[in-house]
């Protein structure tokens, strides 16, 4: 089922990953070397070569904006096809957004109203894709029906979870396919094919997926599937890929809508006024950088590797320091990424976890995810190409010690002390 990891099991580190002449791999990107980098899931981290292939295409624009934009809509047509390459989809199922989130927002916005209408989401949704769903549900005068999913739910009972929220009144699916407070997989495939046979539309939010999972799409019947590309695939931030196979996708139009409105999709979504374009061109330059640096196959096994490391020495730390495991069994788990459970006190909300993760950053030099799931706090460490053992290392043996304090002092605050 889960992770199940045992606190004093021996664990050896992966070897650091070197670039081709020998330096450390993060001397590729340009992260501060003064800070910890352990949460690249949130907002990614672009290597030097797409940051510079990025600037080279601002400044070709910047020479000739006129000849730059009526060619535009064929350059991004063209990075369709290696982008959609790289999720193994066909390109004219690909569209491409600024993020996840406009690729959601694009979906809400092209079904037909359903008066009535429910749609069902779950307790792992990211927070502002659910708060879209309930604004959607409201507007058709229905509600958003919450699947609790335990977090060591297995695929079948996610699943169950899932489907026994479904009726007659269910107007749209929203699932993660990795979920962002509790880094785990959801049953995407087993819902799309459940959907598909009731007829109900099924978005995937998959913005966690591309660079994580090979071939996202490979097996999921579904009408929708957002993911980012500036996340695990390290794209200039602002490129996403929306996937629609269905007949609704006709219904979907870019959120900018502009001289392309009248061609079919995804064209229509090559063209949105005048943008700036350039990360998109510059995505396929940080994908082809790992691929021929490392191989992604490579990549994926090292940052799972390195993240299970991370979660047994933080792990091991956070229990020694307690008293109790902070092992969490998660169902379905991720390659790169995983749950820490963090001493009582801390966040026990979202905004509590922010706030942690700002402080960590603040204080103790450290850019870090905390997240709050049913009331409990977790630390979500990332482990990317960049990242080493000692990161992490680096954590347990100067972070937890403070984070034990944080949590003792807020407890007191809270018993009156
Ligand atoms: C599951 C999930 N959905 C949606 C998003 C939103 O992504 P973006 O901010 O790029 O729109 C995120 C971002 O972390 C996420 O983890």
């Amino acid at each position: 089922m889960g992770s199940h990891v045992s606190e004093t099991e021996v664990t050896t580190a992966p070897r650091p990953l070197l670039l081709a002449d020998g330096r450390p791999a993060a001397r590729a990107w340009s992260l501060d070397p003064a800070l910890r980098h352990l949460n690249h899931g949130s907002f990614g981290a672009v290597p030097l070569v797409a940051q510079e292939r990025q600037n080279q295409l601002r400044e070709e624009m910047d020479r000739s904006p006129v000849v730059w934009f009526p060619a535009l809509p064929q350059r991004v047509a063209d990075t369709r096809v290696e982008l959609a390459a790289f999720l193994r989809v066909s390109p004219g199922d690909l569209a491409l957004v600024p993020n996840a989130s406009a690729g959601v927002s694009t979906v809400y916005g092209a079904l037909a109203p359903r008066p009535g209408g429910e749609i069902v989401v779950t307790d792992h949704g990211y927070g502002a894709v659910t708060m879209g769903a309930e604004r959607l549900a409201r507007r058709w005068g229905g509600r958003v029906r919450t699947a609790r999913v335990p977090l060591e739910a297995d695929e079948e009972q996610a699943y169950e979870a899932v489907v026994a929220e479904l009726s007659d009144a269910t107007g749209l699916i929203v699932l993660d396919h990795i979920t962002s407070v509790t880094a785990r997989r959801m049953p995407v495939d087993r819902v799309g094919a459940e959907a598909r046979r009731r007829g109900i539309p099924l978005l995937v939010d998959g913005a966690h997926a591309p660079g994580l999972i090979a071939a996202p799409l490979s097996g999921v019947t579904c009408d929708f599937w957002v993911g980012n590309l500036h996340k695990w695939g390290c794209a200039p931030r602002g490129t996403a890929a929306l996937v629609a196979r269905g007949p609704l996708r006709e219904e979907l139009h870019p959120l900018i809508d502009s001289w392309s409105a009248a061609d079919p999709y995804p064209d229509r979504f090559d063209q949105q006024g005048t943008l700036d374009a350039t990360g998109y061109l510059a995505a396929p330059t940080a994908l082809d950088f790992i691929e021929h640096t490392w191989g992604w196959e490579t990549a994926r096994r090292y940052m799972d590797d390195l993240a299970g490391y991370a979660e047994r020495v933080v792990g091991a730390t956070f229990a020694e320091l307690t008293g109790v495991s902070s092992t969490v069994d998660v169902g379905m788990p991720v390659p790169g990424m995983r749950l820490v459970r963090l001493p009582a006190g801390l966040a026990a909300t979202r905004v509590e976890a922010d706030a942690l993760r700002d402080r960590v950053a603040g204080e103790l030099g450290v850019e870090s995810a905390f997240t709050s799931f049913g009331g409990v706090g977790y630390l979500r460490l990332s482990a990317h190409v960049y990242n080493t053992a000692a990161d992490y290392e680096y954590f347990a043996e100067s972070c937890v010690p403070v984070l034990g304090e944080w949590a003792a002092s807020t407890r007191g605050h809270h018993s009156g002390r």
